[in-house]
């Protein structure tokens, strides 16, 4: 039998008390036990970026990342970054754009756009292509993904 954990772990700024598999995947953690499921889980074998969360700031593939690992530290996932009923701006660049086509891929997409602001406010097309490496779009719209980003960051101040 998989021995249960029990920890706090910090989801968009919420305390949850878990109790998870030792090998439970934090992907599994957040759609199953905290209920958030936005985060996608596509290859499930860290490929695709669809499931892509920020721990304590940084892009991880939820997938491939023990739940263990976050306990008492703070996982952000796509459902933390609008406040109230706005939108945030990277969002709103991916709607603006048509950056959005099925959908499946644009959490992770935007996930991974929001760390690459976060240390690089002014990217380039090419820092932005290379920010977005690791997340795959089976649609395929990855010009209009890319315009959305660097519409945002060229907005922000
Ligand atoms: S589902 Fe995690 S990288 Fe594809
Ligand atoms: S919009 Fe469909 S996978 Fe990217």
């Amino acid at each position: 039998m998989n021995e249960k954990l029990s920890y706090q772990v910090t989801v968009n700024g919420v305390a949850f008390d878990v109790d998870a598999d030792r090998d439970a995947n934090l992907l599994s953690l957040l759609r199953d036990q905290v209920g958030l499921t936005g985060t996608k889980q596509g290859c499930d074998d860290c490929e695709c970026g669809a499931c892509m969360v920020l721990v304590d700031g940084r892009p991880v593939n939820s997938c491939s990342y023990l739940a263990v690992q976050t306990g008492g530290r703070d996982v952000t996932t796509i459902e933390g970054l609008a406040e109230d009923d706005e939108l945030h701006p990277i969002q709103q660049a991916m709607l603006d754009h048509a950056g959005v086509q099925c959908g499946f891929c644009t959490p992770g997409m935007i996930m991974s756009a929001h760390a690459l602001l976060e240390t690089t406010p002014k990217p380039s097309i090419e820092e932005i292509r290379i920010g977005l490496s690791g997340n795959l779009c089976r649609c395929t719209g990855y010009q209009s993904i890319l315009n959305a980003i660097g519409s945002a960051a060229n907005a922000a101040d």
